[in-house]
């Protein structure tokens, strides 16, 4: 496993040599895969002028390699994001926020130019929802929330001891089935106290690098 994302990650990192400019933002992802991105990145840093990251464990690898990281209100162009993703679709689309920083995630994988996804094979699946989807929410709307996820089929549990890099609370849900990714990530967004969920596919990467042993 450890290979497989090293071995994504790298190829990542080639593809980002081919493309970058000396003035250019990268965005980095969060998780176990993109750690190993982050060490690859660490090499190249002469090559590019920083990051915006998606989550503050990020940052402190990012800031470890001696990479600038910007906040994202102050730059104008991501040229590429790189992240990784629980699950995989035939389609691109993605679960995401096994690590709970999704919210933050899809904000810079959209504010981006170019998204690419890091994996190991075992993320690949043919539909959505064995990992169980991960909802952010408002403390004070967990119980509503958790009820009308109820309504859509689910089995929402709350991750305990865990608080999001906002404040907020994940409900990991079970036993969805996700035929129509487009359709249940807007369904689920449109719950109020829902700050997002895991489901990409309104923005689902356009490249897939799949690691190997
Ligand atoms: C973080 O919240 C997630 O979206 C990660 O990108 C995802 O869980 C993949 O993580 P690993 O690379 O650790 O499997």
């Amino acid at each position: 496993m450890t290979n497989s994302k090293l071995n994504a990650s790298i190829e990542a990192c080639e593809y980002l040599k081919a493309h970058i400019e000396t003035e250019s933002i990268i965005g980095v992802g969060t998780g176990s895969t993109v750690n190993f991105f982050i060490a690859e990145l660490g090499k190249i840093k002469n090559l590019f002028k920083g990051a915006v990251s998606s989550s503050e464990a990020s940052s402190k690898l990012l800031l470890d390699e001696g990479i600038e990281v910007f906040e994202l209100n102050d730059v104008n162009e991501i040229m590429l994001y790189v992240d990784g993703a629980d699950e995989v679709d035939e389609e691109n689309c993605l679960i995401k926020g096994g690590g709970g920083a999704h919210t933050r995630e899809k904000i810079v994988a959209a504010a981006s130019q170019e998204f690419i996804c890091i994996v190991d094979e075992s993320k690949m699946v043919k539909t959505l929802g064995a990992f169980p989807l991960p909802v952010e929410v408002l403390i004070r709307s967990r119980s509503y929330v958790a009820r009308e996820l109820v309504k859509l089929g689910g089995t929402p549990v709350l991750r305990q001891s865990f608080i999001t890099d906002h404040g907020n609370q994940i409900l990991d849900v079970h036993d969805l089935v996700i035929s129509n990714p487009k359709d249940l990530e807007q369904k689920i967004n449109l719950i109020p106290g829902v700050v997002d969920n895991g489901i990409f596919a309104h923005h689902k990467p356009s490249k897939i690098i799949i690691g190997k042993n």
